[in-house]
């Protein structure tokens, strides 16, 4: 069943609200395992400095490479060089996701706190990037850099063999989200409902439907 589907199924039931939660979290999982999914893709915002002083929010797009249902984690993949694990940090963590996808009218908005994770759960998914991806972590330079080259730098420029591209795990981490908030809203045809979840400790969860 797709993810709206799955959504108007469970708006259908007259416990909805308590479902709600549920099926966000086996979205989620469903998007970190394949590449289809409509939320494989999320937007991850932390919050960077304008004139390195102003506090000015900082989206990029990011995959979802990883779910933790019971947690209440996701993860996605970073050079560890990259501005938004320096932002993320000089901000304890404070982080937003975003999943959009024009086909299922459904937004989902996470905040939460999140952490660089180096452990080895990095070094087995280290294993599972491909040798194309691993360009990507194999800059000599800061990744963000700005450069004077009359071309513009490639990552083609750093295509190389599986051995060579070991030396990129030095770079490599997960990026950790502890999921604390998460703001759901369904542009649906029949009308638009929005809800908010709020996760405490122990496990507990705070649900709530927001007006539209
Ligand atoms: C489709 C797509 C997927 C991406 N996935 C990732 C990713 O999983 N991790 C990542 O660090 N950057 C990813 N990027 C690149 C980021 O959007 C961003 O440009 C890069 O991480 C540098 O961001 P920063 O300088 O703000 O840290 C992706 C970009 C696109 C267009």
């Amino acid at each position: 069943m797709g993810l709206q589907a799955a959504f108007d199924l469970l708006l259908a039931s007259e416990s909805a609200l308590d479902g709600l939660d549920a099926l966000i979290w086996q979205s989620l999982a469903a998007a970190a395992t394949s590449a289809k999914h409509p939320w494989t893709n999320g937007c991850l915002t932390t919050i960077s400095t304008i004139d390195g002083e102003r506090p000015c929010p900082s989206s990029r797009t990011v995959v979802l490479r990883r779910c933790d249902v019971a947690a209440r984690t996701i993860d996605c993949h970073t050079d560890v060089r990259s501005s938004k694990v320096n932002e993320l940090e000089s901000r304890g963590g404070a982080v937003c996701w975003l999943f959009y996808h024009p086909s299922t009218k459904i937004q989902l908005r996470l905040q939460g706190s999140a952490r660089v994770v180096n452990d080895k759960q990095a070094d087995a998914e280290w294993e599972t990037v491909s040798l194309l991806s691993r360009s990507a972590y194999l800059s000599v330079e800061t990744p963000g850099k700005a450069v004077s080259n009359p071309l513009p730098p490639s990552t083609e420029d750093r295509f190389v063999e599986q051995a060579e591209s070991e030396r990129g795990r030095e770079n490599f981490r997960l990026i950790r989200t502890q999921v604390e908030t998460v703001d759901w809203l369904y542009l649906r045809q029949g009308g638009h409902v929005r809800a908010s979840l709020e996760y405490g400790g122990k496990g507990s969860v705070q649900e709530s439907w927001l007006v539209p």
